[in-house]
């Protein structure tokens, strides 16, 4: 398959899926989104691949969010939309994947990006890797899963401290509150993760689907993820909003 913006390789039943738009630090747009959830589809459908690996290119970003000059823009009604779009077309998909996803964090991994990470069902980080949900610095909710995934996997009171202070931490924070599964060299996080991923194929993947499907559906649906997705929405059209995005596209603090 052909993408602008993501690479996939496939060999020995595992799948490389490699984000690739250095210039924006891998932003998710529109674009990659849809890219993301066609590769998807074809990995889902594909029984040669057991598992797949979730990388960005290069050693400074994973995914630096959802593209903030693509939404700076919208009203209520189409920051509810591309919150539910994300949600269907890319964040659930991956959850409910029905092969092991592993995201191989090998830099920055904010907002959208570790909104992104979460949805897959492991995480390995470089030593360099720096995470975190900065969208209430923008004026704006995370909108792709992650005020249901982050305090899942975290915990509220972390969860909640990460989402109030728009900060990052680095990796072994990270590992030390369960956000990750491992910490690794950068140059050794492929390795790493193909390690990780071919300890899965030695497994049933018909049991693994299984496992997939039980433990989300204690996880996922419900309330919460209508929640995220109506107030993230809300947000739109808001003074906070409209000043939190021009200060980042303007490269300053916000005035709150
Ligand atoms: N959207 C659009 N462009 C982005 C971006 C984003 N999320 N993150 C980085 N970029 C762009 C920058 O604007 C810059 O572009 P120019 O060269 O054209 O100026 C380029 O990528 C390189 O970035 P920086 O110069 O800022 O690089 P840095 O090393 O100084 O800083 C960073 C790196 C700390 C990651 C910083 O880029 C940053 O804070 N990015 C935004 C992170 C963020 O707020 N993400 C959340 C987005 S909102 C969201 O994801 C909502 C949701 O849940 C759905």
């Amino acid at each position: 398959m052909k993408f602008s913006h993501l690479n996939l390789f496939i060999q020995d039943r595992i799948a490389t899926l490699k984000l690739n738009r250095p210039k924006a630090l891998n932003a998710l747009n529109k674009e990659m989104i849809m890219e993301l959830h066609q590769a998807i589809e074809f990995l889902d459908e594909n029984n040669e691949v057991r598992v797949v690996i979730l990388t960005g290119e290069g050693e400074k970003s994973f995914v630096a969010g959802a593209d903030i000059t693509e939404f700076k823009d919208f009203n209520k009604e189409e920051g509810r939309a591309l919150s539910a779009t994300g949600h269907t077309s890319l964040f659930n998909r991956i959850s409910n994947a029905t092969k092991p996803y592993i995201a191989a964090i090998n830099g920055f991994a904010l907002g959208g990006g570790l909104e992104l990470a979460m949805a897959c069902h492991v995480r390995i980080a470089s030593t360099n890797a720096k995470m975190g949900l900065p969208e209430s610095s923008l004026g704006v909710i995370p909108g792709y899963g992650g005020t249901q995934r982050l305090v899942q996997l975290i915990g509220k009171g972390k969860a909640l401290e990460m989402m109030f202070s728009a900060k990052m931490i680095d990796s072994d924070t990270a590992e030390k509150y369960g956000l990750i599964n491992k910490v690794c060299d950068p140059e050794a996080l492929m390795v790493e993760s193909l390690k990780m991923a071919n300890s899965f194929i030695k497994n049933s993947g018909d049991a693994q689907a299984a496992i997939i499907r039980v433990v989300n559906s204690t996880l996922e649906g419900g309330r919460g993820f209508d929640s995220e997705i109506k107030e993230f929405g809300e947000r739109f059209g808001s003074a906070e909003f409209a000043e939190g995005t021009k200060a980042f596209i303007e490269k300053r603090k916000p005035n709150f």
